[in-house]
């Protein structure tokens, strides 16, 4: 009798979680997971978030994505967002996290040791592809480029919904009091709180920043997210820019949702080699 009652939990989980995939985005300050339906983009359980280690090593962090899978009882792909430039699951760049993080295969670390095939992208990358899907450009068709404006300035490029990935054009040097500074340290939402900016005064350097990139990339359309876009009503009617701006709408789930999309869509090469070992 328990047994049938074991069965019919395990095959009723498993019903309910078709067409569902982990998603974790990895901050400075939380790492945050939740299963995603990805037919709907939404949230399919309670949202799980644990503060980053500090200092976030790559163990630290693996180990504490290792406590989000556990949480979850998590058996399948999982897909993760990182803040830096990632290259088939290993980092690149790590502006706002450990510098030991680049050159790490952080796909394979979590596979390693939780025995789940993982996929890797951008946190940016990742969350363009959840406003193209669900959010904001769900309606879009042309060249988009995201913007999502918190601690870093990070930036995706979607074209007809395709990511074109790594576009990292937060740090972009602008020319600032006849020196050249890294566009981050002016138009993140970091930058606005560390220096106290009024509202104009941050506006003028993010459409600064935004008519740069314009002439650079030629989107037809921006789209601004991350934490700042909860304040739209504070900043949108102040930024000048030649080109459609929209506010993103899945706020600060589109990391997590995108993440999920990289881990059902992305190659898992090496992560299932790693799998192997852990068998
Ligand atoms: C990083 C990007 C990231 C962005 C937002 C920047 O500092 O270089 O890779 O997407 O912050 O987290």
């Amino acid at each position: 009798m328990e047994r049938v009652g074991y069965l019919s939990l395990v095959l009723m989980s498993a019903v309910s979680r078709k067409n569902t995939i982990l998603g974790i985005d990895i901050g400075g300050s939380g790492i945050k997971g939740c299963p995603v339906d990805l037919k709907t983009g939404e949230f399919a359980e309670e949202r799980l978030r644990i503060p980053t280690p500090q200092p976030a090593t790559p163990m630290a962090v693996v180990e504490t994505i290792s406590q989000i899978i556990d949480h979850f009882k998590w058996k399948g792909p999982v897909g993760c967002g990182f803040p830096g430039v990632i290259h088939r699951n290993t980092v690149f760049t790590s502006a706002n996290l450990d510098d030991s993080f680049v050159g790490f295969d952080l796909g394979n670390g979590i596979s390693k040791i939780t025995g789940q095939p993982v996929g890797v992208i951008n946190d940016a990358d990742a969350a363009g592809l959840a406003e193209m899907r669900f959010g904001a450009g769900h309606d879009f068709d042309g060249l988009a480029l995201l913007v999502t404006v918190g601690t870093g300035l990070g930036t995706a490029l979607l074209y007809k919904g395709e990511l074109i990935p790594n576009m990292e054009t937060g740090h972009l040097l602008m020319k600032h009091k006849h020196k050249l500074v890294d566009a981050e340290s002016l138009a993140a939402d970091s930058a606005r709180r560390a220096q106290d900016m009024s509202w104009e005064t941050w506006a003028k350097h993010f459409s600064k920043y935004l008519n740069y990139v314009h002439a650079l990339v030629r989107p037809e359309m921006f789209i601004i997210g991350g934490g700042i876009a909860k304040k739209a009503d504070k900043f949108m009617k102040l930024i000048k820019c030649d080109c459609e701006v929209r506010v993103a709408t899945l706020e600060n789930k589109a990391g997590i949702i995108g993440a999920a999309v990289a881990g059902a869509e992305m190659p898992q090469a090496t992560s299932r080699k790693a799998r192997k070992k852990a068998d």
